[in-house]
């Protein structure tokens, strides 16, 4: 049965962990559809991981648009979830339900996520209200990059971690139904997770978030400087199905992430 939005808030109140991944073209979305993925991540990572970009800032609508499209005719079960890139969704809640509009409408795109926190929320709010669902991201937000310094662990210290937890709760009940915890420390993560009634997916959160995901060429090795919280699911196995079915199973009986992945 293909997931839902709906699927995924039981998921979150059985306790029964969500198993995330991205993907870009057809071919991978088919493998993690076979692997009853849950949900399936058109990010925006795709201008680090396809287009060989330092950063995701330079990656366009259009460019979401083709790859969105192209992992939709791969899957019939998880729930297909896209990026808005850069500067297409923070100028007006206008922007945001335009790009939007292009993703669902021509991606086939059932949710968009965005980066940000309580700046976002109208734009949410005017999405939600006009039949577009959303998911958040919060701490480590790429497109935040050159203002961050870096690829850098956030909401460490007292400040910082009130004002994400603040976040949070203001993007819930501006409507988001989903929110991304990204290289935050899994004490506030677990916070987090429990204020909310809306399920977290972790990347490099810890494993007390509701689901995890990671790009999914860091789960098969293809980074040759992963991030602590990525594991190479392809060691042990000799085929892409297989490693991807292993991080299926892994996040499912929560193995994975274990202690060495999270931060302090
Ligand atoms: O762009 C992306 O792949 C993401 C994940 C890392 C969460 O936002």
């Amino acid at each position: 049965m293909a997931v839902t939005l709906d699927t995924l808030r039981k998921m979150k109140q059985a306790g029964e962990r969500i198993a995330a991944l991205t993907a870009y073209d057809f071919s991978f979305a088919r493998l993690l559809d076979a692997a009853a993925v849950d949900l399936v991540l058109v990010g925006d990572s795709l201008g680090n991981v396809i287009q060989g970009h330092a950063t995701t800032v330079p990656v366009t609508v259009d460019e979401m648009v083709y790859h969105t499209r192209c992992v939709a005719r791969g899957l019939q079960r998880p729930l297909l979830v896209a990026d808005l890139p850069f500067l297409s969704y923070q100028e007006s809640p206008q922007q945001a339900l335009h790009s939007a509009g292009r993703l669902m409408k021509e991606g086939f795109a059932h949710m968009v996520k965005l980066e940000g926190g309580a700046a976002m929320a109208p734009a949410v709010r005017f999405l939600v209200e006009r039949g577009v669902p959303v998911c958040g991201h919060l701490g480590l937000t790429p497109q935040f990059v050159h203002q961050l310094g870096g690829y850098k662990v956030q909401g460490r210290g007292e400040a910082a971690a009130q004002q994400l937890h603040t976040d949070a709760l203001t993007l819930q009940a501006a409507g988001a139904a989903l929110l991304v915890l990204e290289a935050i420390p899994r004490a506030l993560a677990t916070q987090v997770t429990q204020a909310l009634d809306i399920p977290t997916i972790g990347i490099g959160a810890g494993a007390a978030c509701d689901g995890q995901v990671l790009v999914l060429q860091d789960a098969l090795g293809m980074n040759p400087t992963p991030a602590r919280f990525v594991r190479n699911f392809l060691l042990g196995h000799d085929d892409l199905g297989a490693a991807i079915a292993a991080y299926v199973q892994a996040v499912r009986e929560g193995s994975f992430p274990g202690p060495e992945h999270g931060y302090d």
